[in-house]
């Protein structure tokens, strides 16, 4: 798929085929998506973890306070990052992005959640204590067809000023 398709076509899905395994190939291409993604000063501090059993699915879900439809997900990654790196935040949000699209690439959905029962998760997923679960991601194939759902997003003259904040014409 064409770079800027695969960004204009991605929507965070929250409902996943139960029918439809995502293949070893794909999983590998999300991880190695998100081992080629660049940070800040080239730390490489992150570290995932891959959930593909099931019991761990309903866990993630349990522990989670905004995505529990995560439980639904083929398989999930918690991103982690070490918060005394100071683009810590930056750094997760581009690689979440790179899996993704890596992702839908291959007509893998994906939705992202950050809200969570912090201790339960660490202790469950037995996460050590300089690393913060960042962002969980859930991918599957989705339950519906997402072909025609236009994004929710302002226009571009509501976003972009030329040469100087507040020029909404060029100059
Ligand atoms: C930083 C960030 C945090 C988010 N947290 C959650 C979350 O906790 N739970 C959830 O279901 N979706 C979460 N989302 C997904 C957003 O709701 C979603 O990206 C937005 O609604 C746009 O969706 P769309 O691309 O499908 O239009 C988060 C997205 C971002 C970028």
């Amino acid at each position: 798929m064409d770079a800027f398709e695969c960004i204009a076509t991605k929507l965070d899905v929250r409902e996943f085929s139960s029918q439809q395994e995502v293949s070893p190939e794909i999983k590998s291409k999300v991880l190695e998506a998100a081992r080629l993604t660049g940070t800040g000063l080239n730390t490489q501090h992150w570290r995932f973890i891959l959930i593909e059993d099931e019991r761990n699915l309903m866990k993630l879900a349990e522990d989670s306070t905004t995505g529990g439809w995560v439980s639904g997900a083929n398989f999930a990654i918690i991103v982690l990052t070490n918060p005394k790196h100071r683009f810590y935040m930056i750094d997760a949000g581009r690689v979440v992005q790179d899996m993704q699209l890596a992702a839908w690439n291959y007509g893998v959905a994906s939705g992202l959640f950050t809200g969570v029962k912090e201790q339960r998760l660490r202790s469950d997923f037995n996460i050590p204590k300089d690393l913060n679960p960042t962002i969980m991601v859930g991918f599957g194939y989705p339950a519906k067809k997402i072909t025609g759902k236009r994004k929710n997003r302002l226009p571009l003259d509501k976003l972009v000023y030329h040469e100087k904040y507040g020029n909404s014409k060029r100059p």
